[in-house]
């Protein structure tokens, strides 16, 4: 097959170089934005009279021709084109003659494929993003459902202090939340047109740049024909993004595991979600969770890619390049597929609040407001600290709890202490007591859902005015 560039060399290439060089095996999936990127600048050129009306029109519904088809399978993209775009305007040459020669004028496939990139980007991240909302609105129905929960709160996975599932869920929806800022923040940079940028350096065209970008409903044209070609840090943004994104998804499905043990037991997932083993009759295994943690390393890795293969780049355009793509849409089907999996895996999961209950009294999590109360009563805290560290050693060493240790123990070590000290730390009420705005009480996590929920409804209302199609 002759390259769509022979002319300076003969075109016809070693088999080798064409393996190394296609892009079409991966850049195929941008069909749709080449196609409407094309039908954007053909309209200009006809406009700006660098073609005339009539040619622009056939061009334009030739491209209409071959996009209807390949949606519709009856044109299969040839895998021995070297890209798509290579690809669409010979089909469009062979259909409409000479007029499809004239597509090309004013621009290359350099600030093409960059267009298409950030046309097909943005869509991505509009699913991306709803996809992301419906995880949080799935944590945010399990939240709401046990805000009384009582659970130990962890640090340095030791049992710490208490809180409850609906407030440990939540912090997760915070993360979340700000993912869906950053993947708007970043869509508003992806957003913008380099058409126009040529090769690199322009052209000496009379190219309606501001036009093309309205046409496809962009923020915009890139204010330097050289960085329009060259650069990828929206790639790189997005990219980035999506590693924070799987680093939050993977913590929660690290606890999703844990909890789902037989050591925790704090929940279990739904048989639908759960896999067993080929030997062990006895195992229900919690692989999907497993790998939303795994997925997350080829995300990071694909973020490396892209970091590595910008380093150093001289500008402007460089064949180098090409390998973002593989990168970021692997990463993009990676994230879409783990969203996806999440909320019906959250959805259909049981939580044992029992287990949770059993796991706060056995792990004196209420030892602080045990201090807090002897500090209550007029007792420095760091006598009172230790003073309970001393119940605690105790309580271990006889094996029971503080709500178990009758009130003469107590009061062996300080006459401070009277009846008043059981309801002081009873779980629920230490709970219920840590009622700052950011707390665990259930009424405080109550208010924290309702305006976590005003906040995803503002951005979703955002989005929804980013996302208006290619
Ligand atoms: N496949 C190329 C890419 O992905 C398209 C641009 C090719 N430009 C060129 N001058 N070879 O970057």
């Amino acid at each position: 097959m002759k390259m769509i560039w022979a002319g300076r060399t003969a075109g016809d290439v070693d088999e080798r170089l064409n393996e190394l060089n296609a892009s079409i095996g991966f850049d195929q999936r941008m069909f749709e934005e080449d196609i409407t990127g094309s039908m954007a600048h053909a309209f200009m050129l006809g406009r700006q009279g660098i073609v005339s009306p009539d040619e622009s029109a056939k061009i334009i519904e030739g491209l209409e021709g071959i996009l209807a088809d390949i949606k519709a399978g009856s044109l299969a993209i040839d895998p021995a084109a070297e890209d798509i775009h290579s690809f669409v305007e010979q089909v469009l040459t062979q259909r409409i003659g000479e007029n499809g020669k004239k597509l090309h004028t004013g621009r290359s496939r350099n600030d093409q494929v960059a267009l298409d990139l950030r046309l097909y980007l943005r869509r991505e991240i509009g699913e991306i993003f709803s996809l992301a909302a419906s995880s949080a609105s799935a944590l945010m129905a399990v939240a709401e459902r046990h805000l009384e929960t009582v659970m130990p709160g962890y640090t340095h996975l030791q049992r710490a202090q208490p809180v409850t599932l609906a407030h440990h869920l939540m912090a997760y929806v915070q993360m979340l939340l700000r993912d869906l800022q950053r993947l708007l923040a970043c869509g508003e940079r992806t957003a913008v047109s380099p058409l126009g940028s040529g090769a690199l350096a322009s052209t000496t065209h009379p190219l309606d740049q501001a036009l093309v970008a309205q046409r496809l409903n962009l923020n915009g044209f890139m204010a330097n024909s050289m960085d329009g070609v060259s650069d990828r840090d929206f790639v790189l943004e997005l990219s980035s993004c999506l590693s924070i994104l799987m680093m939050h998804l993977s913590r929660l499905a690290e606890e999703i595991t844990l909890w789902c043990s037989w050591e925790f037991r704090f929940m279990a997932l739904s048989d639908r979600f759960s896999t067993g083993s080929s030997i062990m009759p006895q195992k229900k295994n919690p692989d999907l969770a497993e790998l939303l943690r795994g997925k997350t390393a080829r995300v990071y890795g694909n973020n490396v890619t892209l970091l590595t293969m910008m380093k150093a780049l001289p500008m402007a355009y460089d064949k180098d390049l090409q390998e973002d793509k593989e990168a970021i849409f692997d990463s993009v089907d990676t994230v879409k597929i783990c969203l996806q999996v999440l909320p019906p895996m959250l959805q259909s999961a049981t939580f044992f609040p029992d287990h949770m209950r059993a796991a706060a009294a056995a792990g004196f999590i209420n030892a602080t407001d045990c201090a807090d109360y002897l500090v209550k009563k007029g007792l420095p805290f760091r006598d009172a600290y230790r003073l309970v560290g001393e119940l605690v050693a105790e309580c271990v060493a006889k094996k029971t709890t503080l709500e178990a240790l009758p009130l003469k123990e107590y009061q062996a070590l300080s006459p401070a202490f009277d009846e008043g000290v059981y309801e002081a730390i009873d779980l629920a009420a230490c709970v219920a007591q840590r009622k700052t705005p950011s707390g665990p009480a259930p009424e405080s996590v109550k208010k924290q859902i309702g305006e976590a929920k005003k906040k995803l409804e503002a951005l979703q209302e955002v989005a929804g005015g980013q996302s208006h199609g290619n």
